[in-house]
This record gives C-alpha cells, sequence and structure tokens, in this order.
C-alpha cells in the first residue's frame, strides 16, 4: 500500500514585485530576465509575513480542502531555508498557530529538494503506520536571504508556501517511488556564507553582505539539468514505466531553461511541462506543492494518470517522484 497525498494548499503574499520594478532597483532589463529565467515578476511577503505564517495559510488551505481540523493531524514536517529562527522549528511555530495540538514536529532542510525530501519521510511514517496524517509545509520568505543590490540573485527568487497532508487512503495522489541524491561537492554553489555557527553575525558580516544567497548560476545550471534527468530516469525504471506513461511533469521552478532542457533529455512533450516560473519566480521548496494545488484546482489531472516530480537545490541535493491520482 502506497500512502496517498490526500489535499494540497498553498499560500503566494499579495505584494508583487515584477521585471519593471527591478529595472529601478539594479542595473537589469525585463527583456534580461525573462529571456534567461522565464520570469516575468514574483510576490514579496509583508515585514508582518514570516516563512511559518505563510506556511501556516497554505496547511489552513489544505486542512480546508480536506475537510479535517488541525486536531486531526498527527505530525508536521517543515522543508524550508529560510526558517524564522535556527530554534525554534517552524514546525512548532505553525503547530501553535493552527491548533495542531496533536502533532509531532520537525524542520527539514534539503534547499530546493525539500519537498521531495519531505514527501519520503511523510511516505514512510505513514506507510509504517507510526503517523496516520502528516502536514508536510514547504514555505520559504526568500526575500530575508536576498540582497537586492546583487543583480545576480536578486531577479530569481520569490515568496510563497505549499502544503500537502500525506495518509494511508485516498482518494487523492498515491505516492509511488522516490529517488534522492545528494553531492556535498557542490555545496559552495548556492549558499549563505554567514549567520550560522561557522561564521556568527556580525558587523562584518552585514557589511560584507554575507547574509544573503550567493550562487554560482552556471554550475547549478549544469547539475540541476543533469541530475534531475537522471533521479526521474532512476524513478521511472523502478516504477517500469516510460516518458508515454507520464501525464505531466512538476519540476522544480528555478529557471524555464532548466524545466525545458530537462524535459528534453527526457524526452517529454512540451504540452506535459508545468510551468509556474513566470509569475511566481523561484520559490525554493515550495515551487512544487504550489504548481500541484494549481494543477489539482485547474482539474487537468485524470484518473491514473501518472506524475513526475523532480526537483534540484543546494547542497547540491536533488530527487524524483512518481505520484498516480487515485480515486
Ligand atoms: N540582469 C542583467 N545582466 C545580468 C543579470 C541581470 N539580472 N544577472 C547577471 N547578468 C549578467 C552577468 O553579469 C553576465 O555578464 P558578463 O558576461 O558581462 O559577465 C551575463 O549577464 C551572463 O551571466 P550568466 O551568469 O552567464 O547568465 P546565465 O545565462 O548563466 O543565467 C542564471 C544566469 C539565470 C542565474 C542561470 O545560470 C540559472 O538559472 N542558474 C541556475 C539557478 C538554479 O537552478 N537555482 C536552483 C537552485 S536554487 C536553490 O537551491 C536555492
Amino acid at each position: 500500500m502506497n500512502a496517498v497525498i490526500t489535499s494540497f494548499g498553498s499560500y503566494l503574499p499579495e505584494r508583487v514585485l515584477t521585471n519593471e520594478d527591478l529595472e529601478k532597483m539594479v542595473e537589469t532589463s525585463d527583456e534580461w530576465i525573462f529571456t534567461r529565467t522565464g520570469i516575468r515578476e514574483r510576490r514579496l511577503a509583508s515585514s508582518e509575513e514570516s516563512t511559518a505564517s505563510m506556511g501556516a495559510e497554505a496547511a489552513k488551505d489544505a486542512l480546508k480542502k480536506n475537510d479535517l481540523l488541525a486536531t486531526d493531524i498527527d505530525a508536521i514536517i517543515v522543508c524550508s531555508m529560510t526558517h524564522d529562527y535556527f530554534c525554534p522549528s517552524t514546525a512548532s511555530i505553525i503547530q501553535k498557530e493552527l491548533g495542531a495540538t496533536k502533532a509531532a514536529c520537525i524542520d527539514i532542510q534539503a534547499a530546493c529538494a525539500g519537498y521531495l525530501y519531505g514527501l519520503s519521510i511523510a511516505k514512510a511514517w505513514v506507510e509504517s503506520k507510526a503517523f496516520n496524517k502528516v502536514l508536510l509545509i514547504a514555505t520559504e520568505k526568500n526575500s530575508s536571504f536576498i540582497d537586492f543590490e546583487d543583480r545576480t540573485t536578486c531577479v530569481l527568487f520569490g515568496d510563497g508556501a505549499g502544503a500537502s497532508i500525506i495518509q494511508n487512503t485516498g482518494p487523492g495522489y498515491s505516492i509511488r517511488s522516490i529517488s534522492l541524491g545528494a553531492d556535498g561537492n557542490g555545496n559552495n554553489a548556492i549558499i549563505i556564507p554567514a549567520g550560522g555557527s561557522k561564521q556568527p553575525a556580525s558587523h562584518e558580516t552585514v557589511d560584507k553582505h554575507l547574509h544573503s544567497i550567493k550562487m554560482s548560476g552556471k554550475e547549478t545550471f549544469y547539475h540541476a539539468v543533469k541530475r534531475m534527468a537522471e533521479a526521474s530516469l532512476e524513478c521511472m525504471k523502478k516504477e517500469g514505466i516510460s516518458k508515454r506513461d507520464i501525464a505531466f511533469l512538476v519540476s522544480h521552478q528555478a529557471n524555464i531553461r532548466i524545466i525545458e532542457a530537462t524535459a528534453k533529455r527526457l524526452n517529454l512533450e512540451k504540452e506535459k511541462v508545468i510551468s509556474t516560473i513566470h509569475k511566481y519566480g523561484n520559490t525554493s521548496s515550495s515551487t512544487i506543492p504550489i504548481a500541484l494545488d494549481e494543477l489539482e484546482h485547474e482539474k487537468r489531472v485524470g484518473h491514473n494518470d501518472l506524475l513526475l516530480l523532480t526537483a534540484f537545490g543546494g547542497g547540491f541535493s536533488w530527487g524524483a517522484t512518481i505520484l498516480e491520482k487515485v480515486e
């Protein structure tokens, strides 16, 4: 028996930051950003909103769509690279906000691949009967870790949250094989250098802008396509399926060129590729659950359709999974 995602939820902050807005902030252009990344605009959280508050809103949406109460939830997993605090966990803040008094709480960090890592934990917990109802939340306030003077990163990221509820029976999306991987040799390619125990915050780290995301774009691009394609093929092999069996590719949304190059390596037709990058940018771990929530809302997925999910991010870390719609 496979664990099932029985509902999705999402939350996007209201404030829209367009490429034209960015043209006034750094030396860039709508044309450069759109042709290099596929992004037209992204959402930014307000100063009152946090990674936890956005995650709680996405969770409320998922609970409502599943007719569940917060007190029905047995465990909360939060994946994020922009937690409110190092301690306490974002999951415990969300637990309090929801009133999910019964839920065990844990945060995990696998950057943009976090949702797939989280899904593997939720699946294992449900299938081993450790917990019956798991709330998995991917939430990111990337704007708190962006240097809005650095044009190589500030045009790429956005804020937002996605949530999923995982149970042992449907209807919903059955979680079939999952492939996960990592390569620590890439750990300098996407990094927030200061603020952790290695380089605690100081006047110097602030002056040097070391609390914001630094990324080697080209290196990341190359490894992202390679690893997402490999993980996807591994997953399809485990399932004994081919590209013809895939209804939709829901890939991490970092750059439309990465998504299209991955689809090309997998020989998947353009019509099967789901994209939200133009309107939300890269919301790190939350891109996939946000896209899944929209896909479900649009009712485009039919009974027994297979979705291929794949993600790549800091670490480097990556993964892929196959979901099957079950009624
Ligand atoms: N506007 C205008 N020019 C710019 C901008 C900008 N916003 N940013 C960079 N440039 C310039 C560069 O300075 C460079 O100029 P130069 O040739 O004079 O030095 C030129 O544009 C080309 O820069 P490249 O870095 O070669 O551009 P590239 O085509 O590689 O695109 C990008 C950059 C969009 C970052 C791309 O490499 C990319 O998407 N990489 C992967 C990102 C990713 O996958 N992230 C996922 C993981 S994120 C996570 O886990 C948190």
